[in-house]
């Protein structure tokens, strides 16, 4: 059985009530039927507005993150349970731009994937290398121990996660990685979780994210190993994100 691919809009901190709403309408009126799975997944404010506009649409919803915790005194995050509250099946966690930007580490990232994991929310765990981890050869071992703390700590439901491997060099630069780069990293990725899932591993999906586009979307996701898009800027422009989402077939 092949598993239908994943196109997942990232919209990170832009949108607005008005926004939104005719960004969404717009996806609504032409998405029909997609032959993908399709998720936006759109800053905290926004989840009401959005659980009411996409009810009964094929399009889920998602969060770009969430706290490990449970509930108490943690100003300003998110639970799973709120989250669910509000219709979200997934969750971003661990991001480059939390990681860079909140000092979030790989054990923080595991610990927010097994808290949506245990809510019935399936975490899509960003990993992937800056520019000087690349052009200093340190690509695969990035990836890796991003990964396995992941999988060290979720390893009895690794098969519930997504992947989504995310170049920081590709991110909001228009430097998408070649699809060659794209599958040597995907399938590297792909055998560290058959390690950790046996056969469960084939039906894992592992996401490119970085610069993907209309223009370059069917190429990347013809790769034996890239099974769908997490998509940042073009997934705020209503007719890129359908052209995405047709090129996942
Ligand atoms: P981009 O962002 O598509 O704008 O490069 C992808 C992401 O950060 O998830």
């Amino acid at each position: 059985m092949t598993k239908k691919k994943l196109i997942a809009g990232n919209w990170k901190m832009n949108g607005s009530l008005a926004a939104n709403e005719s960004l969404v309408k717009a996806l609504l009126q032409d998405v029909g039927t997609p032959d993908c799975e399709v998720a936006v997944c759109v800053p905290a404010p926004y989840l009401a507005q959005m659980q009411a506009l996409l009810a009964g649409s094929p399009i889920a919803l998602g969060a770009q993150d969430l706290s490990a915790q449970q509930q108490g005194a943690f100003t300003g995050e998110q639970s799973a349970t709120m989250l669910k509250d509000f219709g979200v099946r997934y969750a971003i966690v661990g991001h480059s731009e939390r990681r860079q930007y909140h000092g979030e580490t790989d054990e923080a990232v595991a610990a927010k994937a097994a808290a949506a994991l245990a809510n019935g929310i399936t975490p899509i765990v960003c990993v992937g290398e800056t520019l000087a981890q690349r052009e200093s050869a340190h690509t695969e071992e990035v990836v890796k121990r991003q990964l396995a703390a992941v999988i060290h700590v979720n390893g009895h439901c690794i098969s519930e996660i997504v992947v989504a491997y995310e170049p920081v060099w590709a991110i909001g630069t228009g430097k998408t990685a070649t699809p060659e780069q794209a599958q040597s990293v995907h399938a590297l990725l792909r055998a560290q979780l058959h390690h950790a899932a046996n056969e469960h591993a084939a039906g894992i999906h592992i996401l490119y994210g970085g610069s993907m586009n209309a223009a370059n979307a069917a190429e990347l996701l013809a790769q034996p190993d890239i099974d769908g898009g997490l998509i940042g800027g073009a997934s705020l422009k209503a007719p890129d994100f359908l052209q995405i989402i047709a090129a996942a077939r």
